[in-house]
């Protein structure tokens, strides 16, 4: 669900609701108590066993979290408390049955529920997630409040009053305990379990973060060259002739003329498959997704796959379908971007070769390809920018753009 498309994810994400709502986890609770007793009785043994006990707490929180995630989604626990290791599950999504992954399968009426193969993908995502954020969280929450005792005993006198014993604790009741809760946001926020940027795309019109307004779209060619080029070599201003590279093929026998002829046509049918593939599903988008009918756009979202199928529209003959292409051309915008990073070295090959390759073997017919070629050379030059003029193999244009406005941002966040 992490790579997900958007109709995917959101399919997904419904389902999932469901086990992460609140009358779910209610009655999660029992589980809950079976592992937090464990841990306790495993650590008390431990100092019981011992004149100076030392433990390393985030090896058993782990232990618990991951033990915990065993048993919710996959009704299997991992057996790491009870052993003190590490095991991998041996459950596959088909047997599994725990109450979590019912509720998946159980709301997903109607064909559009989790399919078995996709609960096996997604339990690795769940045992990560789950397990190791939350051992991470308590691992940074019991290094403050030990190194803040004051806080420790608040904390400790908060849970003591509210609950008479331990099995009255509930979640719904641990909700309600605000400096339990205080302190659990402050953790969060100063040992994050997830301590990168997550990447977010801006929404359609700019959105306003953090009182900076951050529009949906850069104008990539309109930045200022950071290591202008003091003098240039001019370019030559008559061809020079290039040495011809193509084979020269003899003469061909009607039969063999017949078996090429036939390669050629099934050659072509399989491209026109493709193309039509790419027509319907993924139609001025980088690439077609040949299971889901979707698309990706993992070059830009310029058209990868129209530009650079521009020369073999033209080596087939497919005239109709060149046009077609041709026509296209002029709406591609290469002055902006939704990719957090250009990757240079296939912007090259793939639309840059593709419009230079058409250009070539059309004979200059099509005065759009040149124009679109020198489009984006004025965008992709930024990623030459540099002080040996050196590509960056990986553009991250958002840094180029805006070093001072994102890293403020960052300071503001961590301050
Ligand atoms: C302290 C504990 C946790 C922290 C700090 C944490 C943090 C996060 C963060 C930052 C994201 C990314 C959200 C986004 O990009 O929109 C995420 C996603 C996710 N987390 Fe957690 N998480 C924790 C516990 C859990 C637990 C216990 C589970 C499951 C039992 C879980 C399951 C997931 C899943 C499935 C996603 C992907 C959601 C999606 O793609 O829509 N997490 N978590």
């Amino acid at each position: 669900m992490i790579t997900a498309n958007n109709e995917e994810h959101t399919r997904m994400r419904r389902l999932l609701t469901h086990a992460f709502s609140n009358k779910a986890l209610k009655e999660q609770d029992q589980i809950l108590h079976v592992y937090a007793d464990m841990l306790i009785d495993k650590l008390a043994g431990i100092v019981r066993g011992s004149q100076h006990p030392v433990v390393d707490m985030t090896r058993w929180y782990n232990f618990t979290t991951f033990n915990l995630i065993g048993d919710l989604p996959f009704g299997e626990p991992f057996g790491c408390l009870s052993d003190n290791k590490y095991h991998c599950p041996k459950t596959s999504a088909q047997e599994a049955q725990g109450k979590f992954t019912s509720c998946i399968i159980k709301h997903g009426n109607g064909g559009r529920g989790l399919s078995l193969p996709e609960i096996d993908v997604n339990a690795g995502v769940f045992v990560l997630a789950g397990s190791e954020t939350t051992a991470a969280l308590l691992t940074g929450c019991t290094y403050y409040l030990l190194r803040h005792p004051e806080k420790y005993v608040r904390l400790v006198s908060e849970i003591r009053g509210a609950f008479a014993q331990i099995s009255e604790i509930k979640l719904s009741a641990l909700v309600e305990l605000p400096y339990l809760n205080a302190v659990l946001t402050k953790i969060l926020r100063i040992y994050s379990p997830i301590p990168f940027m997550l990447p977010r795309l801006v929404p359609q019109g700019g959105a306003v973060i953090d009182g900076q307004y951050v529009p949906d779209t850069i104008h990539l060619n309109s930045a200022t060259e950071r290591y202008p080029v003091t003098s240039y070599i001019p370019l030559p201003t008559s061809p020079s002739s290039i040495p011809k590279i193509q084979h020269d093929f003899p003469p061909e026998s009607r039969p063999e003329r017949k078996a090429r002829v036939k390669k050629q046509k099934a050659i072509k049918e399989a491209f026109m498959h493709s193309w039509n593939g790419y027509k319907d599903h993924a139609w001025m988008r980088d690439e077609v997704s040949p299971q889901t009918g979707g698309y990706q756009d993992s070059f830009s979202g310029w058209g990868a796959t129209l530009v650079d199928s521009l020369d073999a529209l033209i080596i087939m003959g497919l005239d109709d379908e060149l046009e077609l292409a041709l026509e296209a051309l002029d709406r591609i915008d290469f002055t902006t971007t939704r990719s957090a990073e250009v990757n240079v070295f296939e912007i090259i090959i793939r639309y840059m070769g593709g419009f230079l390759a058409a250009h070539d073997l059309s004979h200059g017919k099509h005065p759009i390809l040149l124009k679109k070629a020198e489009e984006l050379g004025e965008m992709i030059f930024n990623a030459f920018d540099t002080h040996n003029r050196m590509p960056q193999m990986r553009w991250n244009w958002s840094k180029y753009f805006f070093p001072t406005r994102i890293s403020r941002v960052v300071a503001n966040y961590d301050a």
